[in-house]
């Protein structure tokens, strides 16, 4: 079975430490790989899509490849076939998947049943190209630090998981403040605290997650497939917006990141977002650098 990218934790530590350096080189344009050359790659999208969509595109094309942007109206993935025989096919056909799903369990499925690399896109559970691309922008702008405060506000919801699962392999003192009732994933929060070089902590009071952090970081409160919930989760989150007076208890030199789309004035204000400390549209940028590091790293 090829290395796929359904989940951080398919990597270990040296191996996201070797996505970095190649992402590094590769932005910095000291190397040029073309491991795609001749080869398409199959990207689906069953939810919608800017930086993802755009960046795979542009990365894939920059690494000799073609991608094949496919929605869920054409295949509807375990509708239509199983995903087993679609992962088959495509497998004929692509060198590599990138799918934005729903369920993790497809996503794992399809990696399970395609001899080619599948890359996840972002699920309900995880958005692992995020969160590497991310921790790569955190290591761009800050000084080099053993272990940094990362404090990450709002909805327990699959950025939320995958900062945990980075926490499981590089050491981070990772804050989620969140409500009661938005946790992240149980089994997730338990591997990150197994970890004994990471520090977890889960609070429901925002300030006690952002002292002294180098880091704050956000997220919509409704992810997609959720946007009918919008009104209640507002209610539950309200009090962790990233605003100005909550900025006040991180270090001052902290940097503000949201992985975007924003709702600008729910979960963060117009003042953060455009303000000194905000880096959000490096981190965007990066998607595209990271992404081609993983595209390289799994056509080994
Ligand atoms: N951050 C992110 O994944 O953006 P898109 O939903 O626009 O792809
Ligand atoms: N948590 C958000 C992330 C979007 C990039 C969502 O799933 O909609």
């Amino acid at each position: 079975m090829p290395r796929s990218l359904c989940r951080i934790t398919d990597l270990n530590a040296a191996e996201v430490r070797e996505i970095f350096d190649l992402c590094g080189k590769m932005k910095r344009k000291e190397i040029a790989p073309r491991p795609l050359e001749g080869k398409a790659v199959a990207c689906i999208f069953t939810k919608a899509s800017l930086r993802t969509r755009v960046s795979f595109e542009v990365g894939i094309f920059e690494l000799g490849g073609l991608a094949l942007y496919i929605t869920d109206n054409e295949i509807k993935l375990g509708q239509r076939e199983s995903v087993a025989d679609a992962a088959r096919v495509l497998s004929r056909y692509v060198g590599m998947i990138m799918i934005r799903t729903y369920a993790q369990d497809d996503v794992e499925k399809l990696a399970k049943y395609a001899s080619v690399p599948v890359i996840n896109g972002l699920t309900d559970l995880v958005h692992p190209c995020q969160i590497l691309g991310d921790y790569f922008t955190v290591l761009e702008h800050l000084e080099p630090k053993e272990r940094y405060k990362v404090a990450y506000l709002g909805d327990g919801n699959n950025v939320a998981n995958s900062w945990l699962n980075l926490a499981s392999l590089i050491p981070l003192d990772l804050r989620i403040g969140t409500a009661e009732d938005t946790l992240p994933d149980a089994g997730i929060l338990e591997r990150a605290k197994s970890n004994s070089d990471s520090k977890i902590l889960l609070t429901t009071d925002p300030k006690e997650a952002v002292t002294d952090a180098d880091v704050i970081y956000t997220d919509v409160w409704a992810s997609m497939g959720q946007k009918h919930l919008a009104e209640e989760k507002e209610k539950k989150l309200k009090k962790y917006q990233v605003n100005s007076s909550l900025l006040a208890w991180a270090d001052p030199k902290a940097i503000v990141m949201h992985c975007l789309p924003a709702e600008r004035g729910r979960e963060i204000t117009d003042e953060v977002m455009d303000g000194p400390h905000s880096v959000v549209f490096d981190e965007a940028e990066n998607r595209l650098h990271i992404q081609k590091a993983i595209m390289v790293f799994l056509s080994k």
